[in-house]
């Protein structure tokens, strides 16, 4: 203690960041997730792998809950609201971050995010839970420890799917380094994300090798898989029955791993949306496409439980394609389309697997079913609200699940000859190899 000082004075390291420093840090932080969420929506569509395009939704979602608690956070330290609408003196860095959003292949924005976005947010986060005082601001230490668990977990995730497409395109290696590096140095011109004062705004202009970003026509498709457009073939021909009993549990794990097309229509429209709506579109979209992801993953984990292989199973396109090329507030429409058509029937099917003795089938739909009925309340709501915004009537979001049916029939109309024939051989085969099977009793 000093001798000349009137004042209790001591070196005082829980004093280092006052209230409003913590929550500039954290509004930062909360841009960083925000803008780096929806490029991964984005994305989704372009990428081939099945257990990318899952993860992914699941890291969106985390970082859309992590984002949000920041974003509450600001709000508890009495940051004015109107300054957290606005990225302020964070502009440039925020400017990078959504600049992956436009690279130049999938190589190229997996490294982007994976080698350079994420372990500056995972290295900003220790930063700051070192620093900042676990007393005054023990509610952001909580949830801020698990976004850095995550964050070592996506970064992990991200250096295996790298090493994986690069294989898969080694063509684009060279572009991807260039490409990353050139991310990685305009990130250390800003002085990395960090926990320090932000850098004098800079007009950078785009990064070189930079290519803006478009919706894909079609989705990539996991090579593991058959391909196909229309996934079984009631889809092609309605006096195909959905059918009973075997056939039934084997066209309800078909439908769950065809959730594919629900998975990339929630990240386009996650994306799409994500300057025009609210925050909590970007938060409930997230949840959506997860919950999507986690859909596909209940169909495709029991297929592969029941003895099937991948190369068996047919993934299709037809949903993603029939919204091809149209206003993205169709993919919104698309997923509310399906949704509210089909909720009626999960709690009947889970009833039936319940009655096989198929716990499993049986606890897929029911967890479903409760999923969907969140769904069907986001559909209405946020195509409401969109319309609205758009200076549309709210009440016309029936039209556009309307003209969402249309638009899959229509495309149902292309199927040819061949690809009803061959979707029926490989159903066919499925429930051929399915009847075969030694009978399982679950336990
Ligand atoms: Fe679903
Ligand atoms: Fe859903």
């Amino acid at each position: 203690m000093s001798q000349s000082s009137p004042f209790l004075l001591i070196p005082q390291p829980r004093a280092r960041w006052m209230r409003l420093d913590t929550a500039q840090l954290l509004k930062r932080f909360y841009f960083c997730e925000r803008t780096v969420l929806v490029s991964c929506a984005a994305w989704i569509p372009a990428i081939a792998p099945l257990e990318i395009k899952t993860s992914l939704a699941r890291f969106i979602w985390q970082s859309a809950e992590t984002a949000h608690a920041l974003r509450n956070r600001v709000f508890e330290l009495r940051f004015p609201s109107r300054l957290l609408e606005e990225e302020g003196p964070d502009q440039s860095l925020i400017e990078l971050f959504s600049a992956v959003k436009d690279s130049p292949s999938v190589p190229a924005f997996l490294l982007s995010v994976g080698n350079v976005l994420l372990p500056a947010l995972r290295d900003s986060y220790q930063s700051y839970l070192a620093a900042s005082d676990s007393i005054a601001d023990g509610p952001t230490h909580r949830f801020l420890s698990l976004a850095l668990t995550e964050k070592l977990e996506q970064i992990t995730a991200y250096e295996r799917w790298t090493r994986s497409e690069l294989s898969r395109n080694p063509e684009s290696r060279a572009s991807a380094h260039e490409w990353a590096n050139a991310v990685a140095d305009r990130l250390s011109q800003l002085g990395g994300v960090g926990v320090g004062a932000p850098p004098a705004a800079t007009a950078a202009g785009p990064l070189p090798g930079s290519k803006a970003y478009s919706i894909p026509d079609r989705p990539a498709r996991d090579p593991r898989f058959w391909p196909c457009r229309f996934y079984w073939p009631d889809v092609v021909d309605s006096t195909f029955p959905y059918g009973e009993g075997m056939q039934l549990q084997l066209r309800s794990a078909i439908s769950h791993l065809n959730e594919v097309w629900a998975i990339e229509s929630g990240g386009l429209m996650l994306s799409a949306f994500a300057d025009v709506l609210p925050w909590e579109w970007i938060r409930d979209a997230a949840r959506w496409t997860y919950d999507e992801s986690r859909h596909c993953r209940m169909g495709y984990e029991r297929l592969i439980a029941w003895g099937f292989d991948p190369v068996q199973l047919p993934l299709g396109t037809y949903i993603y394609d029939s919204a091809s090329r149209e206003d993205p507030i169709y993919r919104l429409g698309m997923l509310y389309f399906f949704e509210t058509k089909n909720i009626h029937h999960k709690l009947t099917r889970a009833q039936r697997f319940h009655d096989y003795g198929d716990a499993l089938s049986e606890h897929d739909m029911d967890f479903d079913w409760a999923d969907e009925t969140i769904h069907a309340g986001y559909g209405k709501h946020w195509l409401r609200e969109l319309l609205a915004v758009r200076g549309e009537d709210p009440a016309a979001h029936d039209q556009v699940r309307e003209r969402c049916g249309k638009l899959v029939s229509d495309y149902v109309a292309t199927a040819t000859e061949g690809e009803v024939t061959g979707i029926k051989k490989v159903a066919s085969a499925l429930m051929a190899q399915a009847a075969q099977k030694p009978a399982k009793h679950s336990e």
